[in-house]
C-alpha cells in the first residue's frame, strides 16, 4: 500500500468537498436541540447532501470488508458512543454531548469532518472534555509539513490529552481520502516523534482523535457498527481533513460555522 499524492489539479474539488462536508454540518447546528432525535437530523442531513449541495451522502450503504452496509448518512455518537453511532428514535436530551460525524462526496472526492454539540447545559467536566478534545485534534494539524512524519502528530495528540488526565482511543484512526472514502495512510492519534512515514506535499488525510474522559478500551455493539467506551465512561471526538502543503498544512473542512482554532495556533492557514 502507498499513500496517494494529490495534484493541484485535485485541489480545488478537494476543497469544495471539504467546504460542503462543513456546511453540512453548519445547517445541522441549529436543530442540534433537546426534543430532536437523530434519526430526524440524519433525514435533514440526507436530503440537504442530496437536494441543495447535490452530493452524495457517503456512509449511507457504506460497507468496508468485514462489515455489514452502514444504515444512514451521517454517524451521531452520543456520550459514551465512541464514534459510528447509528441514528435511532431516541430524542436527544438537556445534558447529552454529541458527535456529527458527516462525509460528502461531490464530483467524486470525499469531505469527512466532525464536531461535538452541547446538548443544554452540561456539567464543567464534560465541556471540558469535548474543549480538550478539540485541542488535542488541532495539536496534531499543527504539525503538519513536509518532513514531519505522523508519528510526530500521534504523539502530540497523545501527550497532550493525557496530560490532561484522558485516554486515547487506539483502534480507530485517521485515515488518507480522496476519490476513495478511507485511504493509506492511517493516521494514529497516538504514537512517537520521528516514527512512520514522512510527510509529503500533496498527501491528504485526516485528523479525527476520539478521547475519553475513562480508560481507552472499547466494545463493538450488537449492531456490527456501534463502538461505546467499556467503562461507559464519557468519549468526544473532532475531525478535520487537511492538505499537506509546501510551508506547512491546509485545512480543507472549514465553512462559515467552523469554529476558530484554539489561540495556540498561530499560523493558521486557510484556503487558497
Ligand atoms: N466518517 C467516519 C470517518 O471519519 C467513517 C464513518 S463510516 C460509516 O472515517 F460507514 F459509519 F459512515
Ligand atoms: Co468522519
Ligand atoms: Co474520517
Amino acid at each position: 500500500m502507498s499513500i496517494s499524492i494529490k495534484t493541484p489539479e485535485d485541489f480545488p474539488k478537494l476543497r469544495v468537498a471539504g467546504r460542503l462536508g462543513s456546511e453540512l454540518l453548519d445547517y445541522l447546528t441549529p436543530h442540534v436541540k433537546a426534543g430532536i432525535t437523530t434519526r430526524e437530523l440524519d433525514r435533514l442531513a440526507h436530503d440537504y447532501t442530496v437536494n441543495v449541495q447535490q452530493a452524495i451522502p457517503a456512509p449511507l450503504n457504506y460497507a468496508p470488508p468485514g462489515y455489514t452496509p452502514y444504515p444512514a448518512s451521517i454517524c451521531t455518537s452520543v456520550n459514551h458512543v465512541v464514534c459510528h453511532g447509528i441514528p435511532n428514535d431516541k430524542p436527544l436530551k438537556d445534558g447529552d454531548v454529541i458527535n456529527i460525524d458527516v462525509t460528502v462526496i461531490k464530483d467524486g472526492w470525499h469531505g469527512d469532518t466532525s464536531r461535538m454539540f452541547i446538548i443544554g447545559k452540561v456539567a464543567p467536566h464534560v465541556e471540558r472534555l469535548c474543549r480538550i478534545t478539540y485541542e488535542a485534534m488541532w495539536h496534531g494539524i499543527v504539525r503538519v509539513r513536509p518532513g514531519a512524519h505522523l508519528g510526530d502528530i500521534g504523539h502530540a495528540i497523545q501527550t497532550f490529552a493525557e496530560d490532561a488526565g484522558y485516554s486515547v482511543v487506539r483502534e480507530f484512526c485517521g485515515h488518507g481520502i480522496g476519490r476513495n472514502f478511507h485511504e493509506d495512510p492511517q493516521v494514529l492519534h497516538y504514537g512517537r516523534p520521528g516514527t512512520l512515514d514522512e510527510l509529503r506535499p500533496g498527501m491528504v488525510f485526516t485528523i479525527e482523535p476520539m478521547i475519553n474522559a475513562g480508560r481507552r478500551e472499547i466494545r463493538e455493539m450488537a449492531d456490527g457498527w456501534t463502538i461505546v467506551t467499556k467503562d461507559r465512561s464519557l468519549s468526544a471526538q473532532w475531525e478535520h481533513m487537511v492538505l499537506v502543503t509546501e510551508k506547512g498544512y491546509e485545512v480543507l473542512t472549514l465553512s462559515q460555522g467552523s469554529p476558530a482554532p484554539p489561540d495556540f495556533v498561530r499560523e493558521f492557514a486557510t484556503a487558497a
